[in-house]
């Protein structure tokens, strides 16, 4: 007989609404989710995913970046400290809007994920959704990835493709792409807890492979 999933302890890091972590909360409910959310912290006190976690029963915190005055190092040894005395395995940055250095980087290296809206290595950055309209694009998307020192380059763990259809507008584009999000993230989560993930793809490699061959 099987016992209960042994569950990783997930901690979620938001700045604003938070839809992607409810995403998160509801995929971790389910009982054989290898992944429990134990803790959301805010770099943003009036974030709406802080009253969502809480309203959940997560323990949820804001650490305030701006009493640190531009101390990025202070804050983020800060955010580190409370991740590690609630004994997280796995941080899911969910929205989270501020760059983080390399130490906090590479003190969850291969256990730090991110969710950006954009088929990477396409359209890193902001303003995904105007830019992937500019640009003409057919086919945009969202992409679940390892973080690493460079922003939204790290290692692909999953994607999603959705259509660009004609008359598209910006919002038009970004719910359809969200809704994505809200799918790929808990899928990606379970695989990464549970041990299941395949290898991550190398952007590079999958850029190199998209262009012509000479
Ligand atoms: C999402 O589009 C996510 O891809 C990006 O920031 C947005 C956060 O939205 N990184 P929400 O706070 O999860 O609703």
């Amino acid at each position: 007989m099987s016992g209960p999933v042994a569950r990783r302890r997930v901690a979620v890091l938001v700045s604003g609404r938070g839809s992607n972590l409810g995403a998160l909360l509801a995929a971790a409910r389910a009982p054989d989710c290898p992944a429990e959310i134990v803790l959301v912290l805010s770099n943003n006190p009036d974030a709406g995913g802080l009253a969502l976690a809480r309203a959940a029963g997560v323990a949820a915190e804001a650490i305030d970046h701006r009493p640190f005055k531009g101390d990025r190092a202070a804050h983020e040894t800060a955010l580190d400290a409370r991740l590690r005395a609630a004994g997280t395995e796995i941080v899911c940055l969910a929205g989270y809007m501020r760059r983080l250095t390399p130490f906090l980087v590479n003190a969850w290296a291969g256990r730090m994920l991110n969710i950006h809206p954009s088929l990477l290595p396409a359209f890193p950055g902001l303003d995904t959704h105007a830019r992937a309209l500019a640009a003409g694009v057919c086919l945009h998307g969202c992409t679940v990835h390892l973080v690493t020192e460079g922003v939204d380059e790290g290692p692909i763990l999953a994607q999603a493709a959705v259509p660009v259809l004609p008359g598209d507008t910006e919002a038009a584009l970004a719910a359809r792409v969200l809704a994505q999000e809200h799918l790929l993230y808990p899928a990606a989560l379970r695989m990464v807890a549970g041990g299941t993930a395949p290898p991550p793809a190398d952007p590079a490699a999958a850029l190199a492979a998209l262009l012509p061959r000479p």
